[in-house]
Parts: C-alpha cells; structure tokens; sequence
C-alpha cells in the first residue's frame, strides 16, 4: 500500500498529454461483447478499471489482450457466465456488462456495482429500460439477474437524465427486434463515442449526443476498431492545476468544447485561457489572485460533478466567497474535511459548499475517501505550503493514467511512498 507525497508551492510549467477517456473506456470494453468477430480499442488509459474489465470478459471465455494502450478481445467464444460476486463489485461501471450480455444473450447475472461513494447512486432507470425491452428483472442476494425470451424495441423515457442508463439501455436495444427511442436521454461525449464504436459493427443508432436516441435494432454485430476520445475530465483537472499553480500549461489532446463549461469558469475567476484545435493553454496570473465565483454542477454541457471537488480546492485560493452546489450528487462532500485540514475556510450547508478565500493552505496528512475527492487533495497539496500525505491512493488509480510522472514533468514535487505498519492500522481501522 501507497501514499501519495506532495511538496506544495512549485509553479508548474510545460505540455501535459491527456488519456483516453475512462468513463468512455468502461463503457466500450463491455460494449465488445455485443461483436460476433475481432474488436479492437485503441488509446485506452493505462487505469485500474481497465484492467478489472479486461479481466472480466476473459472471465466470460473471451480473449482479451491489452499491448502499449490498445485492447484486442475475441468476444466469439463467450458465454453469459453469471457474474455475482468478485471483481465486478470492485467498479461501478461494471453495470455495463448487463446491458451489453442482455443484447447478446438474452441474459446475465451481475452482482450489485461497486464504486465511489458518493451518496445515493440507483440503477433504476437501467432496469426499467431493461423491462421496457422485455427483459424480466430480479434483484437475488445482492446480484441483478436479467433474463428476455426475446428483447423488442420500446419507447423508454428517462425519469432522471443518466449517463449509465443511457448507454446501458443503447447496449442492449442495438441488438433488440425493431426500434428503441430513448427520450431524455444522456448527452455526454462519452455516449457519443459508445454509439460510434456500436455504429462501427453495424448498429442503426440515430441522435447521440441530443437527448432522443433511436436505435434500429439488428441481428449481428461485426468486429471493429475504434480510438477512444481523449478525457474530458483527466483534462479539466489539468487545467485546473494550471489556474492553481501554473506559469504556463499546455493540456494537448483534448476536445475544447468538452470543457467549455470549465473554461467559462475559469476565465470568470481572472485566469488567461487559450483554446486551440485540440490544446488547451493556461496562463495562471503571477501574483496568484483569483476571483471568487459560484458553481453548480449540471448534466452536460452543463459543468461536470466529476470537476466539482477540485474546483473547489482552487477556490480555496479566490478572493471572497464562492458557492458551489452539486445537483448530481447529494453527498460529494467528503473531500471538504479533508481540505479544512490543510486550513480552508469551507463548510458544507446541504447540496452547497461555501469557500471563502483566499486561504494559504498548509501540507497536512489527508485521505482520498473516492476518485475526485483525491484530484482535489492533488490540486490542494500542490498550492499548500509544505508536504501533503495522500492516502486512499488506489482511488486515484482507478482513473489518473500516469498522475506522478505527468505531474512530475509539470515541475510539480510529487513521488509515491510506501505506507508504514502503523499507517496500514490506522487506515484499516477508519
Ligand atoms: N440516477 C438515478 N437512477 C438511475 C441512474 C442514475 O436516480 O438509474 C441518478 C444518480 O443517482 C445521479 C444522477 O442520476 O444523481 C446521474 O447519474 P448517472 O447515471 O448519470 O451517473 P453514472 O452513469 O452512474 C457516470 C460517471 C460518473 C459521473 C456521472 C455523472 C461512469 C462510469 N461514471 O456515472 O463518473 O459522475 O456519470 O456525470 O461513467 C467519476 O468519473 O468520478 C464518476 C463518478
């Protein structure tokens, strides 16, 4: 076991390269399923839950091999093997692989998705587009079983706009008799991409992308290959870094309207942003001085949840008072202890945390209790002055490809250390 060391206070300068996207990698792994021959997935991030996934569909009999960042599967060979328990607890978008094995086999049994806690977080709307398609439903000592004599088309409306249902419902509509219309569907960039790769096989899917989805279902789905888009979020958390400590930061390989939300932002707080083809350049100012603003999460291209906690580490450092309330997640909080420790002025009043700054953060020992919630411990150890302990590193893994070296390359003192006896106790026990 891991803890993450950050000496805080050095500017970072110079060009970070952006990764695959990992909500759209654990999306496109499950969706290979749904091919009858060779699929292939080119630019995936070298991440933890890659590698779960990898492992699971060679646990349903198909070979899957990942050399440098492309991932070659053989889904010919696969069976609907139930899947109640093991490694699909350990990630949450392992819920992917009920719609992708209901589309090809007409069943599945997976075991209740793990994740990151962060409060609440239903599959209601995946099982009632399931239903709709005529799937038969059950939830059985913790695992969802999912069994369809035949899946037929069906109008879905989404109760709640969801990235998970939307691209659950596409994974096993392509393959149902007839047309599927889902209606207030997701439009994030990630299910623009799951429906390329589909639409590479052979799907009929019109309106990714727009909140109505319709999808033609068909018989077969071919092999195919497909480059994954780069990491809207991995970017934005760059990009915040270079707001909080950079001189100058280029963020390449990155789509700039994914992030447009956040550079809004940015630029209302005083920071310089230049956006290019696929470069986004960020000049932090040299005295530091940031504006305050407020800050409320929305569906896209609304601004992302998955950015909410560490932009509110750079608030830390904006001069007045910012809101930003979280409308996704009720419960994306557990980063705020963590950064009043380093000495932010924040409290948390509902859905809203409330930051007055600017605050000189000081290096303390902290915990990443989820994926994001460590990203702002990242931004926060590198503006605070001394040395900040990130435990909860496997967090982290599960989605910053490479975090040290790039961080490291940026001229950020940043290494990994290994934890002692007593760390491992304490972090047991908490
Ligand atoms: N919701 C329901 N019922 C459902 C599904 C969702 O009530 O059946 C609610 C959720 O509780 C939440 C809201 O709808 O309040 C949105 O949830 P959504 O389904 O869109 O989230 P998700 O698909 O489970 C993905 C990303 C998250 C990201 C959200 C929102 C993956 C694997 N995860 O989750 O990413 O926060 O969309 O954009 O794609 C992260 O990367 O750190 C992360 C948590």
């Amino acid at each position: 076991m891991e803890k993450l060391m950050i000496e805080g206070g050095y500017p970072l300068e110079g060009t970070v390269h952006i990764s695959g996207a990992k909500n759209s990698a654990v999306a496109l792994i499950p969706a290979a399923i749904l091919a009858e021959s060779k699929v292939t997935i080119d630019g995936l991030p070298n991440i933890s839950d890659v590698h779960l996934l990898r492992e699971l569909l060679e646990e349903i009999g198909g070979a899957a091999s990942l050399e440098e960042k492309t991932l070659t599967v053989h889904p010919e060979k696969m069976i609907p093997m139930p899947l109640p328990n093991g490694k699909v607890k350990k990630l949450r978008a392992s819920y992917y692989l009920m719609g992708a094995m209901l589309g090809r086999f007409k069943k599945a049994v997976i075991g209740l998705p793990g994740g990151c806690n962060l409060g609440p977080r239903p599959i209601d709307q995946h099982i009632k587009g399931f239903e709709a398609l005529g799937a038969k439903v059950t939830n059985e000592q913790g695992a969802i079983y999912l069994r369809a004599d035949e899946l037929k088309g069906a109008r879905i409306y989404l109760d709640v706009v969801s990235v998970g249902a939307t691209i659950n419902i596409m994974l096993a509509a392509v393959r149902a008799k007839g047309r599927t219309i889902i209606e207030n569907a997701a439009k994030e960039p990630e299910i623009i991409d799951v429906a390329t790769l589909l639409s590479s096989m052979g799907a009929k899917i019109k309106g990714a992308g727009t909140d109505v989805i319709r999808i033609d279902g068909v018989d077969t789905l071919n092999g195919c290959s497909h480059s994954i888009i780069p990491d809207r979020i991995e970017a934005g958390t760059y990009m915040i870094l270079g707001a909080a400590m950079g001189k100058e930061v280029v963020v390449d390989n990155v789509i700039p309207q994914h992030v447009e939300s956040l550079i809004a932002k940015l630029r209302e707080m005083g920071i310089s942003i230049e956006a290019n083809e696929d470069q986004v350049v960020i000049r932090g100012n040299e005295e530091r001085k940031l504006k305050s603003v407020d800050v409320k999460t929305l569906v896209y291209p609304g601004f992302p949840t998955d950015l909410q906690q560490p932009f509110t580490s750079l608030l830390t450092n904006a001069e007045g008072t910012s809101i930003v309330t979280d409308t996704i997640y009720s419960a994306r909080f557990k980063h705020i202890d963590e950064l009043r420790r380093m000495g932010a002025n924040v409290k948390v009043e509902g859905r809203s945390a409330i930051i007055n700054g600017p605050a000189q953060l000081e290096g303390a020992k902290v915990k990443a209790s989820d994926l994001r919630a460590g990203a702002s411990l990242v931004v926060a150890g590198l503006m605070a002055k001394g040395v900040t302990e990130i435990s909860g590193l496997e967090h982290i893994d599960r989605g910053y490809e490479e975090l040290v070296e790039k961080l490291s390359t940026l001229g950020a003192k940043i290494w990994r250390e290994g934890l002692d006896q007593e760390e491992i106790k304490e972090l047991k026990s908490s």
